[in-house]
């Protein structure tokens, strides 16, 4: 098995202030591997500063055994990298056709590959396509979440960053959700998610990561973390 995706020391400050302190982390290819933890511990810092959107200093990031750390987002999309950040990053006042649209760009798609990547997210979230011409800020908030799910998936990652997709949805939709970004992984993408919903996320994932004030204090099997004592308590609400 081959990595994925491998971050040695990353660190991110604000202002001065060490938001994440010397995190490593790792992802086979095909994995499903989690990054939970509470309200503030660093994760969508670390998510960001992956992507190359959060400045950081970090060792390595690499792709596939590719050093990505000194490139632009867009080029790390070009790598086969895709964030889906938390609170979506759709563009509100576009329509759907035209957040898909954009959302190809960094990868140089040409028209008909943007076409033919349309049509497709239009077959696994046919209620995109019944809304192609609504303004994306006027769709709820699971719709949202399948619109920018879908524009990062229009880049063919080979890696996804989720970034909290199942935020503010109803049960119903976070099912919907979940259904697809485990069909992407089934498809052979290694993913890696940042749940607030802990049991959710160790019951998809393979493995998984526990962050807390800015550092990576467990990490294990899902089914080891999910059963253990300290994750249950601090997470798991038991
Ligand atoms: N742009 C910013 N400027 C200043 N401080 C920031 C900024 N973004 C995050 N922080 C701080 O960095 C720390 C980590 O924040 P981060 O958003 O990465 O945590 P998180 O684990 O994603 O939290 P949550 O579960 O609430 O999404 C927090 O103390 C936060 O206040
Ligand atoms: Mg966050």
């Amino acid at each position: 098995m081959s990595t994925a995706l491998e971050i040695t020391d990353l660190s991110v400050s604000y202002d001065g202030v060490r938001a994440v302190r010397r995190v490593s982390l790792a992802a086979q290819s095909g994995e499903m591997v989690c990054l939970i933890g509470s309200n503030g511990a660093g994760k969508t810092s670390t998510m960001g500063a992956i992507m190359g959107v959060v400045p950081s200093t970090t060792l390595s990031i690499k792709l596939f055994g590719e050093e990505i750390g000194h490139l632009k987002p867009h080029q790390r999309v070009q790598q086969g990298l895709s964030l889906v950040p938390e609170g979506r990053g759709i563009l509100t006042r576009m329509t759907v056709l035209e957040n898909l649209q954009i959302g190809s760009y960094p990868a140089r798609s040409t028209p008909v590959q943007v076409q033919a990547d349309i049509e497709r997210m239009f077959t696994t979230f046919p209620r995109l396509k019944e809304r192609a011409h609504q303004l994306a800020g006027t769709m709820s908030g699971g719709e949202q979440q399948m619109l920018a799910l879908a524009r990062a998936l229009m880049c063919h990652p080979r890696v996804l960053l989720l970034d909290e997709p199942s935020m503010g949805l109803s049960p119903i939709m976070v099912d919907t959700i979940f259904r697809v970004v485990e069909q992407v992984h089934k498809s052979g993408v290694t993913v890696l998610l940042v749940e607030q919903n802990a049991a959710l996320a160790l019951d998809i994932a393979d493995r998984g990561y526990v962050m807390s004030s800015g550092t990576i204090t467990l990490f294990g099997d899902a089914n080891a973390l999910a059963a253990d004592q300290r994750v249950k308590e601090a997470y798991l609400g038991e």
